[in-house]
């Protein structure tokens, strides 16, 4: 841009060019949504039986043995767009048995859907990725498949998928999983969001690097001021990526008057990793009761929590009495509601759980709910005489 400025036209068609300078930077990655989420587990057969029956996801795909896979067992499971992989080592030298010794069953991959594996993978890593695997392209009968990945918080990583040639279930290797059992769908419908815990003082950190080597931009953030002192634990930003499909909020503890629920995570998990995953539904009185019916434990909601309910969030559509009864939790910002329920954590260590969540015009993550929360038990726990 050396030429000399000599008109309107000029001054437009340089701005034009910054603009577009600026949007190609933020355009290096990207991504079509959430491709599958893995979770590498202890006995993914039994694993699997609790997704189905509990979740209602259904059977999808599988590799393993009989595919000629020699260390380890997948299986997959779908519900609307939402892809669950659970992975287990066969095999006492699995780098796998590691993972599972130090953190338990967890989120191993969230893989991202992309149009070019490759140059999402030499665009991140050219911007400080630590490399997980280079660029795969595996092939069958229904066509190929490209990977590569990526590192990101604790042991978690990224892995980009190039789909675009490939008609198969799921990937090259695996095959259709017939089931005798298909429990019927809890509606389900995709990923909302999936959130990080990170370590003391590293949030910054990773959502500069969301920031850096992936493109995302910060939404939100809240700290300690924003919720209770008093009880607060958390501090959290989200970071989104530019056509918002992809959201991860990032956590870290704070110091508060009991210890952090994060940092709980953090010494169960041994260091960061995956807290929860958020999934939509366009019901969430019909999902949640669903799965509570099929065995799903969620956090228990004090019925104190709905007496001021009214004067925090205003009208909103639904039956306070019904939401009451299946304790469901109701937050507002300038754009609307949501409503939202966080099951208990789904493994023995108290690490990972799942959010449900319905968005009736809201964008936000329900900030106001921990407050309200917090409040709430401090209410219950003043009538027992204990606080
Ligand atoms: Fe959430």
């Amino acid at each position: 841009m050396s030429a000399e400025i000599k008109n309107l036209k000029d001054l437009q068609n340089v701005e034009y060019s910054l603009e577009k300078l600026f949007s190609d930077a933020e355009d290096f990655l990207p991504l079509l949504g959430t491709d599958y989420v893995e979770l590498y587990v202890g006995n993914a057969k039994q694993s699997a039986l609790y997704y189905k029956t509990a979740f209602g996801f259904q059977s999808e795909a599988y590799a393993g043995l009989e595919t000629g896979l020699k260390d380890r067992v997948s299986y997959v499971l779908k519900q609307d767009k939402i892809r669950l992989v659970l992975t287990t080592p066969l095999t006492s030298d699995s780098p796998i048995n590691e993972h599972l010794q130090k953190h338990g069953d967890g989120v191993k991959v969230i893989a991202l859907w992309v149009e070019n594996a490759t140059k999402a993978f030499e665009e991140t890593t050219k911007r400080g990725a630590r490399p997980f695997m280079e660029p795969t392209c595996e092939e069958d009968e229904n066509g190929q498949v490209i990977r590569s990945g990526i590192y990101t918080y604790g042991e978690t990583v990224h892995i980009f998928v190039e789909r675009k040639n490939y008609q198969g279930i799921f990937l090259p290797g695996y095959r259709k999983w017939e089931s005798h059992y298909n429990p019927e769908p809890t509606g389900l419908k995709f990923i909302d969001h999936m959130v990080g815990n990170v370590d003391w003082n590293e949030m910054n950190t990773w959502c500069e690097f969301y920031k850096k080597v992936m493109g995302f931009a910060q939404i939100i953030s809240f700290d300690d001021n924003d919720i209770s002192t008093e009880y607060t634990a958390l501090m959290s930003k989200v970071m989104s990526n530019g056509n918002g499909r992809i959201k991860f909020p990032i956590n870290e503890p704070a110091e508060g008057k009991k210890k952090s629920q994060i940092e709980e995570y953090i010494d169960f998990y041994n260091g960061a990793g995956v807290q929860h995953i958020a999934v939509a539904t366009n019901d969430i009185v019909a999902t949640v009761s669903a799965m509570r019916d099929r065995g799903v434990e969620f956090l228990y909601v004090p019925e104190t929590y709905y007496d001021d309910l009214l004067e925090r969030v205003g009208d909103i559509e639904e039956d306070i009495e019904v939401l009451k009864q299946h304790g469901i939790l109701i937050d507002r910002d300038e754009e609307g509601y949501l409503l939202q329920l966080f099951t208990k954590p789904v493994v023995d260590r108290p690490t990972m759980f799942f959010e449900i969540i319905q968005r009736k015009g809201a964008q936000s993550f329900g900030k106001g709910n921990f407050k309200a929360l917090f409040e709430s038990i401090e209410r219950e726990q003043e009538s027992r005489g204990t606080l």
